[in-house]
């Protein structure tokens, strides 16, 4: 795709579903008695995974005009897969089913594409085990393909040496089937979707600082899901509102949770004219309108406890540091580096060629911003989120960005460049 530069962005977005909370409300609705009805999914490509996995295992899930609708089988109704179970290039469908699927009456594979028979599943392997899973690595190198085959399992106090919800979620869904209490510890609070859901399903669920304990139970309860907007797919126009001149961007119904609006707090401190408005606290996940003006940026240090809660966010952080005055410095997220890809590499290599001054550390990155980017090739290695980022920094840049593999933005975004298209102005 050929990317020329913009004046300037203005108008509104409704961006899409949250990713994270759409896979939940399909996976806790097929595990649930009755019907959950979902509002507001995202019918993007790891999504969709998701309910094809569980439509393999039995479930019946409508989606028809714009309603997604989960006829639940109940905790132990799952049934057989007669194929391997395909999670594309979804981590979040892979560790999490592999959660479920510990406790079943059966075995399954659980698989995916080259992106993901790459990414280390040794983090849900350790704790499912220990817990009784009988879960296996086929390839023998702690990646998919996964060999699962269900069995009773007990709880156990687990420290995650990692702050991942992907690793949580998997221990805390095994732990709905576990014996006694399941409790997890992460080194620090990652995103709680999954712990907010579970209680509005009637588990039997509670928190305590960054632990999470859940108890065996009995039976989960469909329920309506209204699904909020993505702060990380608002990120993308926030970024570009903020860096392009004459900008004005309304970003609207973007899910605003603590353990995910990270963005909020850094983009402050980076001096962001980003303005939540149309707060609304009524329902268990937070949601505001995010109204975006251009910026004279700064520069920041990112770091610690504010990382997982803007973990997907990083790479456009990472872009927008590029126009601010002075040095960021983005530490304590060596977990970028597996992600879809590797997310600090990556984006060092792109935005340097781009003509930026940032140099990539084992943990994060160092950015001098100020330093004017140009158009260039740009390949976003099938990741959808350096996709997007990158396709915002080429209407930043001066002349024309090739960007290579730009049609996997439908992993998590599949209108993407329509949206985006609707708001410039060149
Ligand atoms: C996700 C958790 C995060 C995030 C991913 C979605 C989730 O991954 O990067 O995009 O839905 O639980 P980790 O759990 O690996 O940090």
């Amino acid at each position: 795709m050929k990317l020329s530069p913009a004046k300037s962005i203005r108008g509104s977005v409704a961006v899409p579903g949250d990713k994270s909370i759409s896979h939940r409300s399909v996976m806790l609705g097929s595990i649930a008695r009755g019907t959950t009805e979902i509002h507001g999914f995202l019918e993007g490509a790891d999504c969709l995974s998701t309910i094809s996995c569980f439509r393999h295992m039995g479930v019946d899930i409508e989606n028809k005009n714009d309603v997604v609708t989960v006829h639940g089988k109940g905790l132990h109704g799952l049934s057989a897969p007669s194929v391997p179970l395909d999670c594309g290039n979804s981590g979040t469908t892979t560790r999490l089913i592999s959660g479920i699927l510990a406790a079943q009456g059966f075995s399954a594979v659980l698989t995916g594409d080259a992106s993901i028979q790459k990414r280390p599943m040794g983090r849900i392997i350790t704790p499912l085990s220990m817990m009784g899973a009988d879960i296996k690595s086929i390839h023998g190198n702690d990646c998919a393909p996964l060999q699962i085959t269900g069995k009773p399992l007990s709880g156990i106090c687990y420290d995650s040496p990692v702050a991942s919800a992907q690793v949580k979620s998997a221990i805390l869904l095994a732990g709905l089937y576990a014996e006694g209490e399941t409790r997890v510890t992460e080194p620090q609070i990652s995103r709680n979707h999954t712990e907010l859901m579970l209680k509005f399903f009637g588990a039997d669920i509670r928190t305590e600082g960054s632990s999470a304990m859940v108890r065996q139970t009995p039976e989960l309860y469909g329920n309506q899901i209204t699904v909020p907007g993505d702060i990380s797919s608002a990120v993308y126009f926030a970024a570009a509102g903020m860096i392009l001149p004459n900008s004005e961007v309304l970003i609207k119904n973007v899910g605003i949770n603590p353990t995910r609006a990270g963005l909020l707090t850094v983009c402050k401190a980076m001096g962001a004219d980003l303005t939540p408005i149309n707060e609304d606290h009524s329902g268990s996940e937070p949601t505001a309108d995010l109204l975006v003006r251009s910026s004279s940026l700064h520069g920041t240090v990112i770091q610690g406890s504010v990382i997982p809660a803007m973990i997907d966010e990083l790479p456009t952080v990472a872009l927008m540091a590029c126009f601010a005055q002075g040095r960021t410095i983005i530490k304590d997220a060596a977990e970028l580096k597996v992600k879809e890809s590797n997310r600090i590499a990556l984006v060092a290599e792109n935005l340097r060629a781009m003509g930026a001054d940032v140099t990539e550390t084992d943990d994060g990155m160092i950015i001098d911003g100020g330093r004017p980017l140009h158009g260039a090739s740009i390949s976003a290695h099938k990741d959808h989120r350096l996709a997007m980022t990158f396709a915002i920094a080429a209407l930043a840049a001066e002349g024309t960005t090739e960007l290579q593999d730009a049609d996997c933005v439908s992993i998590s975004y599949p209108n993407f460049y329509t949206d985006l298209k609707r708001l410039v102005r060149s």
